[in-house]
């Protein structure tokens, strides 16, 4: 295993859409096992490949003790409304608040390629919405309610 460099926002990369991963193969476990001990390493949450500058489709999440890693995820049914405050690796110290679903159900693949599905409420839909929306080129900043202040303090 081996910490990788996180992309900051600003870098274009962080902005491209990722692609579908194919191949369940020892790249993508070293992948992942990568992105574990990175996040780790920055106390994250979540982190997303295209953090890490590989642009497939695959997200870790480590939430309240809850560690899951999904491969081409796709949300297939949200519930309600819930406004929270979110962080990013690859955005620095600013926190702001955006508004998610209460509930979210996530198709996804394992690291070997079998369908599984997880349903989360509140910390952990708002997690796995935020690090999905990596993988379109989609910051927790564009939709803050608080991206004024952001864009204002100039950064
Ligand atoms: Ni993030």
């Amino acid at each position: 295993m081996a910490i990788r460099k996180v992309v900051k926002i600003g870098e274009e990369m962080l902005r491209k859409k990722s692609k579908p991963v194919k191949d369940f193969d020892e790249d993508l476990w070293q992948l992942l096992d990568d992105m574990r001990e990175t996040m780790y390493k920055n106390d994250g949450m979540g982190l997303a490949a295209i953090q890490v500058g590989v642009l497939r489709r695959a997200v870790i999440i480590d939430v309240n003790g809850l560690f899951a890693e999904l491969i081409n995820p796709k949300i297939i049914k949200t519930e309600g409304e819930d406004i929270g405050e979110e962080g990013c690796l690859s955005v620095g110290k600013f926190q702001g608040r955006v508004a998610r679903p209460m509930k979210v159900t996530v198709e996804a693949f394992d690291r070997y390629g079998y369908p599984f599905s997880i349903t989360g409420e509140k910390l952990l839909a708002r997690c796995l919405c935020h690090e999905i929306d990596h993988l379109d080129g989609v910051l927790f900043v564009d939709k803050s309610l608080d991206k004024d202040k952001y864009f204002k303090s100039g950064r």
